[in-house]
């Protein structure tokens, strides 16, 4: 049993966790886990931007972090922890500065300064961009100052587990992909940045990577899984691909048209367009084809042709690649044809009510980025939120763990106890599937997306959820007895892809358990059967552990503040 022996384990190189290795860097030993090279991360495929109140437009000049806050908070439908949200928002500036001197090339105005466009759901134009390859930009830059300061990658390495003695974290069992060996690495921190993970879907935006690893790791040692149910359907993604078409597409002025040729958000939205939050465009969009008006059953039109072809080349390079490639479309020509599909996970690993942000019940363990439910996007993540809060708390958790220290590690004896178990566990469970005799992994993986595709999507009913439920616990039964042969584990992706599975039915399951428990329609979950927002029942996170009588759902307060729940009118 090989031991790798770091002060901190970070666990994925995207944005979050290459923030949180920078900031320990000097101080601790530390190692970055990663399933793929950092630059492969999916950080990289984000588009339009990242919001800071900057106020370098015209427009913009009375921008500022508590406006920033205001319009999060409200496109969250008010599920948002708002202390978080003030945070993140107060910190947005900064962290915007800060890259811009890492070296991050953001587009600029005329007079030199950052240049922001308009995104959904905000009220001045603050999202900050590199053209349409803003997370792509931000990726090397973090790496590159990571490579600088010597951190230590462990590229290819696939988190199976967690371990731990009691309530306290002590490592990871890792698949190192390419010698095929089960590895640990022993610490008594680990931050847990593996993205989201879309993947549970067909139609997703998401990298073929986000498949939830420690989301579901954590989930498996108690912790629990926070507001599931909360997926976001991204309102234009490619027709036949689902690749993500950027918001930045309708910031820089793309209108919306249904088959009639009418601008539908017109009427859905009357002061936003097509600027109202992802929630509300991706329903009406949802609408316009389930009543005829769209496309071949299936989509709108995205149309940028009036924006004209230099600043489509200036703006939006990678969109009009992207089109073109993927469906034959020359976007200074024709409009694109768009529909929804599965962006971002608003859940994830369950946070603790007192504590620092992105800390779980079990000592040691912390989650930051898309992996965290620290909830600053409640119901509802904005458009260019989500590589401001991979920055700024990936900074926090490494500010946070270098202010604590090392925390006291147990008995020695107690560790090597829990790694063997661990260990042994895994070991079995590879045996296992070698000799089972049932349905191979692919079938299992493909009839999860189908479910989930078809009903827990944009629109849910509770007869559609109970079926969803049913069937994701029938694959689970299924996948207990699933068939892979395991022998040759150098650079196995079928047996990387069957511990991904394993980790996304966890996910699929709890996805369709919360969205039946919630009885509302809340921010990206629109439930036909309850279309009102219940606040009196329902203003809180969800909280879901696995016990020996099934699933089990605990409630946990919003932290509501300065802002007052209202209903929301765009
Ligand atoms: O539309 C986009 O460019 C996506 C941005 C985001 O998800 O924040």
């Amino acid at each position: 049993m090989k031991i790798e022996k770091f002060d901190v384990v970070v666990v994925g190189a995207g944005l979050s966790g290459l923030r949180a290795a920078l900031e320990l860097s000097d101080n601790y030993n530390v190692a970055v886990v990663s399933k793929v090279h950092p630059v492969r991360s999916h950080s990289g495929a984000a588009q339009g931007g990242i919001n800071a109140s900057l106020g370098n437009t015209e427009e913009g000049r009375e921008d500022s972090p508590e406006k920033h806050a205001y319009d999060t908070v409200k496109g969250s439908d008010y599920l948002a922890d708002q202390d978080a949200v003030m945070y993140m928002c107060e910190e947005a500036p900064k962290i915007v500065i800060e890259l811009e001197s890492m070296g991050a090339p953001f587009s600029r105005l005329e007079s030199g300064l950052i240049a922001q466009r308009p995104f959904g759901g905000a009220g001045f134009p603050r999202t900050c961009y590199a053209g349409d390859r803003t997370g792509h930009t931000l990726l090397h830059t973090l790496y590159e100052q990571c490579i600088h300061k010597n951190v230590q990658f462990f590229d290819e390495y696939f988190l199976i587990d967690l371990i731990k003695v009691e309530e306290q974290i002590t490592g990871i069992l890792t698949l190192d992909m390419g010698s095929g060996e089960l590895i640990i690495f022993r610490s008594g921190y680990v931050i847990l940045a593996t993205g989201g993970f879309g993947r549970t879907y067909k139609r997703s935006t998401n990298a073929i990577i986000n498949t939830g690893d420690g989301v579901a790791a954590a989930f498996r040692v108690g912790i629990p899984m926070q507001d599931c149910e909360f997926v976001q359907f991204h309102p234009t993604t490619l027709y036949g691909t689902n690749i993500l078409i950027t918001e930045g597409a309708r910031g820089e002025g793309g209108l919306l048209y249904n088959n009639k040729g009418e601008r539908f958000m017109e009427d859905v939205a009357p002061k936003a367009k097509e600027l109202a939050p992802r929630d509300i465009v991706a329903r009406a969009i949802e609408i316009e084809v389930k009543e005829g008006r769209g496309f071949e059953d299936a989509y709108v039109h995205l149309d940028l042709t009036h924006l004209g072809g230099d600043r489509i080349k200036e703006r939006l390079p990678g969109i009009r690649e992207i089109s073109i490639q993927f469906a034959g479309v020359d976007p200074i020509e024709e409009p694109i044809p768009v529909q929804p599909g599965q962006h971002y996970s608003m859940g994830g690993v369950g946070t603790k009510y007192e504590g620092d942000f992105g800390e779980t019940e079990l000592l040691g363990l912390y989650a930051i980025g898309e992996t965290a439910c620290i909830s600053v996007h409640g119901a509802n993540r904005l458009g260019g939120n989500s590589l401001l809060e991979t920055a700024v708390f990936g900074r926090y958790i490494g500010r946070l763990l270098l202010e604590k220290g090392l925390p006291n590690s147990p008995a020695i004896t107690d560790v090597e106890q829990g790694e063997k178990d661990v260990f042994n566990a895994i070991e079995d469970l590879l045996k296992k599937w070698d000799s089972n005799n049932g349905k191979k992994p692919v079938e299992i993986r493909d009839a999860m997306g189908s479910i989930l595709d078809s009903k827990v999507g944009v629109f849910r009913t509770e007869v559609e959820l109970n079926k969803a439920y049913e069937q994701l616990c029938e694959l689970q039964k299924e996948f207990e007895n699933v068939y892979f042969p395991t022998k040759e584990t150098k650079f196995n992706f079928g047996l990387v892809r069957t511990l991904e599975l394993r980790n996304m039915l966890d996910i699929a399951e709890v996805t369709a358990y919360s969205a039946l428990w919630r009885k509302e329609s809340r921010g990206a979950h629109s439930r036909i059967d309850f279309p009102e927002r219940n606040d009196e029942e329902f203003l809180v996170h969800s909280m879901v552990t696995r016990t020996e009588e099934g699933l089990e759902l605990e409630m946990k307060p919003v932290k509501l503040g300065i802002f007052e729940v209202m209903e929301r009118v765009y």
